[in-house]
């Protein structure tokens, strides 16, 4: 786990700044609430942000063109009903910066192949499929470092799924430093740091406390999605997987007393997650939530979960409805933020261009 205040000492030549995306590729759920979208609010108010709905990487798997735009709008909608301020915070999709694909072109010169074939979630995403999916898929980490390094981006909140793809993105740093810009430190790019925090940094499928929640989830009584009702989110936590036991004690926490002990997430996963999403939508501790509810019955439990997160959702899915039917206003705060993130990012791409020999006369 990684904290904003720990900047590494590689970054100390480069100013402070956040970068980070979603994927409108689907509804946007509570997974990407707590592991992402809720850091990205509050690290507003400790450094520059800049929030990107990343379009180019949700077209590597097939998107109905006459939906993706209106994905598009969804993701921005849940960013601002969120509380990403775009007056502060950069707002746009990545499609309209065309740094991204063209640092993501370095990159995919400078990233190994041997380093893309190590990553876990292409393997994920391509299953048995693999010579049929699109080379987009399997290059998707180069241009995921290039969305942050176009920027110089020195910290990246995330949900855990993230960490292989950011560990990448260092690689893809320090090789381009090492290979273009020789002993001048601190090299052209910064390395840059994860941001995982919170107590729901993996949220699990509701079917399957093994199985990560996804927006790609065929069943959509696997993840809360920000848009659902007070019925859909009542519904799906009634019927959210269980075990026959109550909750668990004291016994259920880590050694350090912070964090659901390794036996408990193994034995007991769903029970593990549901405490997870709970501890981080009441903002209590794991502790705190298991000095309370140890011994209550899943029934109890699952009424008290059903109301924390109607709470909170509830106004975010009201004015994301408001911003939906408002699409002039969602796509000039997209339109005013592209202008604002190319003016950051063209420089750094000519910098890149000029270390790599290319002419731009
Ligand atoms: P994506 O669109 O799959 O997810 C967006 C963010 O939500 C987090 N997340 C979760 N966190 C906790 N539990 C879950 N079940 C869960 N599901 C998703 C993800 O970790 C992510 O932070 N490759 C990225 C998008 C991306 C990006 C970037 C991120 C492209 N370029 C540059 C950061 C910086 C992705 O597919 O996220």
């Amino acid at each position: 786990m990684s904290s904003a205040k720990t900047t590494a000492s590689a970054n100390t030549e480069f100013p402070n700044r956040v970068f980070s995306g979603v994927q409108p590729s689907g509804a946007i759920t509570l997974g990407n609430y707590l592991g992402a979208i809720r850091n990205f609010v509050r690290l507003q108010d400790e450094m520059e942000c800049i929030y990107c709905v990343v379009d180019l990487h949700a077209i590597t798997v097939w998107q109905d063109p006459a939906e993706l735009a209106n994905q598009t709008r969804e993701i921005t909608a849940a960013y601002l009903a969120s509380g990403i301020d775009p007056k502060r915070s950069i707002i746009f999709n990545q499609s309209m910066v065309s740094a991204h694909a063209e640092l993501g072109w370095l990159f995919s010169c400078v990233a190994r192949m041997g380093w893309m074939n190590r990553m876990t979630q292409f393997k994920d995403k391509a299953g048995k499929n693999r010579e049929k999916v699109a080379l987009g898929l399997f290059a998707y980490p180069a241009l995921m470092a290039a969305d942050i390094l176009a920027y110089k981006a020195t910290h990246v909140p995330v949900g855990d799924d993230q960490k292989q793809h950011l560990e990448l993105t260092r690689d893809i740093a320090a090789k381009f430093n090492y290979d273009f810009c020789g002993e001048d430190q601190p090299g052209y790019f910064p390395i840059t740091e994860p941001i995982i925090q919170g107590s729901a940094t993996r949220v699990m499928s509701l079917r399957d406390g093994s199985k990560k929640m996804s927006k790609s989830d065929p069943s959509d009584m696997s993840r809360i999605n920000l848009t659902d009702d007070a019925d859909a989110i009542a519904l799906k936590i009634r019927k959210a997987k269980t075990d026959p036991e109550v909750l668990p004690g004291g016994e259920a926490l880590s050694e350090d007393g912070q964090g659901l002990s390794d036996t408990l997430r193994s034995e007991r996963p769903e029970a593990a997650n549901l405490l997870s999403i709970y501890a981080a939508m009441s903002d209590q501790s794991l502790a705190q939530v298991i000095e309370a509810k140890q011994g209550h019955s899943f029934a109890d439990f699952k009424k008290d979960l059903t109301e924390v997160v109607v709470e909170r959702f509830s106004p975010i899915s009201a004015e994301m409805q408001r911003l939906m039917d408002d699409k002039a206003e969602v796509d000039a705060v997209l339109r005013d933020g592209a202008e604002r993130a190319a003016a950051i990012a063209e420089p750094i791409l000519r910098g890149a261009y000029d270390r790599v020999g290319l002419l731009k006369p």
